[in-house]
């Protein structure tokens, strides 16, 4: 077994003229937390969409724990343990935090009419089971959440939402989950407060490795172990975070965009 969780080898990706990702390659330890970052449109979204067979590549290959995953479906993707979380929100506003949360864990209910029919016990204590396990789980970041379960998600400031998101993802005991932009539409304290939730997920995940795309430099600084900085689908820089915040050509990339 290596080192490496995750590894892209000259990924490229072409939408019609534009390459969104040029040649790119690099890995993710396990147990790491990886900061991808890059100015805008520099093809870190595009990163998280091939990784999870949402579009094909056009080149090169993605390998997660030895096992060739490229242009897996999104469903085998997370069947081997990726999750996760999406630009802009995708909660459904009007169902309760649980409704939602159990959204991210279809492998476990058996529902349909035969099960519910034919084992109406069997499934009320599978459903008792599943609840109290999403309740703990959102316990970890909320106990005031947690006491919420059957609320809708719409009554929820931005920050408990992003948490329910993030307890989607993790619901699945996922090995590595990907985080594009968790801060977006926070306040510098719940952006915080969310980082501390982050760091401590990791520690109590087992061997939970973490991308995390984001243009906060403070929450990549602050989080992650190392970096990989892309500009125009091209991999410019990897290191620390102080080691690519000093790199010139970092630099360059980001002039005039922040
Ligand atoms: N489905 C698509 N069809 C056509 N072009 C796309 C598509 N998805 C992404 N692109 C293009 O690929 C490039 C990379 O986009 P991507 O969304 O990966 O950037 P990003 O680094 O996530 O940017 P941001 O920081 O703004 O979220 C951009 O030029 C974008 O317009
Ligand atoms: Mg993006």
């Amino acid at each position: 077994m290596t080192n490496s969780l995750l590894e892209f080898r000259n990924l490229t990706k072409r939408f019609g003229g534009v390459t969104a990702l040029d040649d790119f390659s690099m890995h993710l330890n396990r147990g790491e937390i990886l900061g991808l970052i890059g100015p805008n449109g520099s093809g870190k979204t595009t990163s998280f969409n091939l990784l999870t067979g949402i579009y094909p590549a056009s080149g090169g290959s993605i390998f997660f724990d030895g096992e060739d995953i490229t242009n897996k479906s999104p469903r085998k993707v997370y069947e081997a343990g990726v999750v996760r979380t999406f630009q802009r929100s995708r909660l459904c506003l009007p169902l309760s935090i649980y409704d939602n949360i159990m959204i991210g864990d279809t492998s476990r209910l058996k529902t349909g009419i035969c099960a519910n029919l034919l084992g109406r016990k069997a499934f009320r204590k599978q459903y008792e089971e599943t609840f109290e396990k999403a309740r703990s789980l959102v316990a970890t970041f909320s106990g005031n959440l947690a006491d919420r379960m059957m609320e809708p998600v719409g009554a929820l400031p931005m920050i408990e939402r992003r948490r329910i998101e993030i307890c989607r993802a993790l619901i699945s005991e996922p090995r590595l989950l990907l985080l594009d932009e968790p801060s977006a539409g926070m306040t510098h304290d719940e952006t915080d407060q969310l980082m501390t939730d982050i760091l401590d997920v990791r520690a109590r995940g087992e061997g939970l490795s973490i991308i995390i795309v984001e243009h906060e430099m403070g929450v990549i600084e602050r989080i992650t172990d190392r970096c990989v900085v892309l500009s125009y689908g091209r991999k410019i820089a990897e290191g620390s975070y102080a080691e690519v915040a000093a790199d010139a050509e970092v630099q360059n990339a980001y002039l005039g965009v922040d």
